[in-house]
């Protein structure tokens, strides 16, 4: 699901689809993942808060936000301090005023959640391509 408030464009129709990690393989984290493991639950976060926007491994429908894995993840060139900055700040960063990134709030994406979601993005960062 995408949080209204982040929603960019207007609806004029929704299809529905398979979700995301059955359409795009290429985001779906190594098979022997415990299903209810912090690398799972930050992947189903993922596609709920940031693949709206972002692709991973140069898959998804939205490019409005670079790719979230290659070259490089943030993770690796941001560390998991600033990057967690940037989720709920993102102009705490880096400001301009042609920024579009939402600053994403507790409401939408808990302490706990954004914790997963780093989990996921590491765990991607040793699986790009695909
Ligand atoms: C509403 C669209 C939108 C959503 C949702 C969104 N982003 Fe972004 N993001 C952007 C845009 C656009 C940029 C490019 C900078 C800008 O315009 O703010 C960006 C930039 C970034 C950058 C900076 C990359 C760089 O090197 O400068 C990172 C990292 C990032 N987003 C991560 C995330 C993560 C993780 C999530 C989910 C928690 C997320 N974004 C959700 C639109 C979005």
């Amino acid at each position: 699901m995408v949080n209204e408030s982040h929603w960019t464009y207007n609806i004029v129709r929704i299809d529905i689809t398979a979700s995301p990690g059955e359409r795009f393989a290429a985001i779906r984290p190594a098979s022997d993942q415990p299903v209810d493991g912090p690398v799972m639950r930050g992947f189903a976060t993922f596609q709920r808060v940031c693949f709206s926007c972002h692709s991973l491994n140069k898959v998804g429908d939205a490019h409005l936000g670079p790719d979230l894995n290659v070259p490089y993840s943030a993770v690796e060139y941001m560390g998991d301090d600033k990057l967690a900055r940037l989720i709920r700040d993102p102009q705490s960063l880096r400001w301009w005023p042609g920024a579009r990134m939402p600053a994403i709030d507790e409401r939408t994406l808990s302490d706990a959640d954004l914790k997963d979601l780093l989990a996921y993005l590491h765990h991607m960062a040793g699986r790009k391509g695909s």
